[in-house]
């Protein structure tokens, strides 16, 4: 529905009806949770990109954020609009005891977690895996899986007693593979994998898991794994329009907002430039 002079702030306050009229309602109230605060969500990768965007879009909701990455000016520069309601942890996500001391640190009031969004994670290269670097594939394996389950396990207790939320963000390299996805694909894999086994453990916890898995999206992920070459960057995202860091918000904060009975278990999308086509042969 296409409504004249509704800006994509206002459009907020704005739902339709069961009869499709469009009516005003509230400016975002604070979700509340069982403690009457409210709701806290630790984001992960909350530097950058994606997690940045999902950070942004949650405190301007009301929630609670506790927002972690390696580089702390920028994590305190989100913070610094909200000092009451958002909370720096900054830690490197390969680094256990990091983690661990991060989260004896969390003040009382961000003690208590409803919602992990599972964000922090990066591609390295892109040779193909003859020529490629053992040393990337490692730490794509230490970022987007091992410190993605550490500090999952360390919150699934919090995230039971709060019957809550978890969202891990994966990607379509998760079921397409591509020359030079090889472990960054495999990581995904992983991810969206463990989506799925972690809600047949948490079966009757009343805790949810959702695997996001986007498509070609503009953040820094491409300057990243080219290693900061801004031209390769450029050029790949030339012509297109791809996803934005905004849309992943949006779907996070969906998916957030669902009623306690709903699992969205997984959620693939593309931007409409990107598609998907057949398999490779070679010939000799
Ligand atoms: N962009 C895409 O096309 C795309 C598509 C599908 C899925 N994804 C996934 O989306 C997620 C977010 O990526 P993005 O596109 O938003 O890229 P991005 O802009 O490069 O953001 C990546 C975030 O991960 C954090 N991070 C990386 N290594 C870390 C580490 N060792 N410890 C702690 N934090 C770390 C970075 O923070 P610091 O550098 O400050 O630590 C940054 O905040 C990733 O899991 C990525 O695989 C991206």
């Amino acid at each position: 529905m296409i409504v004249a002079g509704l800006s994509a702030e206002s459009s907020d306050n704005f739902h339709t009806s069961q009869s499709g009229y469009l009516l005003q309602s509230q400016p975002a109230l604070p979700r509340i949770a069982m403690n009457n605060h409210p709701k806290t969500a630790f984001v992960t990768g909350a530097s950058s990109g994606f997690g940045r965007a999902i950070a942004q879009r949650l405190l301007n909701e009301g929630w609670r954020l506790i927002i972690s990455a390696r580089r702390r000016e920028r994590l305190e520069a989100l913070a610094a609009a909200f000092p009451e309601r958002c909370h720096v942890a900054c830690f490197d996500i390969r680094d256990s005891a990091a983690i661990d001391s991060a989260l004896a640190e969390l003040p009382e009031n961000f003690a208590n977690i409803d919602l992990l969004v599972n964000n922090a994670g990066l591609a390295l290269g892109t040779a193909t895996a003859p020529q490629a670097d053992l040393v990337q594939w490692r730490q794509m394996i230490d970022t987007n899986i091992t410190g993605l389950i550490t500090l999952t396990h360390a919150l699934l207790p919090r995230l039971v007693t709060s019957r809550g939320l978890i969202i891990n963000i994966s990607s379509t390299a998760a079921r397409y593979p591509y020359p030079g996805g090889n472990v960054y694909g495999g990581s995904k894999a992983f991810v969206s994998q463990f989506s799925l086994g972690l809600r047949s453990d948490l079966h009757g916890t009343g805790v949810r898991v959702t695997s996001i898995e986007p498509g070609m999206a503009e953040t820094e992920f491409t300057l990243v794994r080219t290693g900061g070459n801004q031209a390769a960057s450029d050029a790949l995202y030339a012509g297109v329009t791809p996803i934005r860091a905004e849309d992943i918000a949006e779907q996070v904060a969906w998916i957030a907002n669902l009623p306690a009975h709903l699992n969205i278990n997984r959620i693939e999308t593309m931007p409409v430039n990107q598609s998907l086509a057949g398999f490779q042969v070679h010939r000799e």
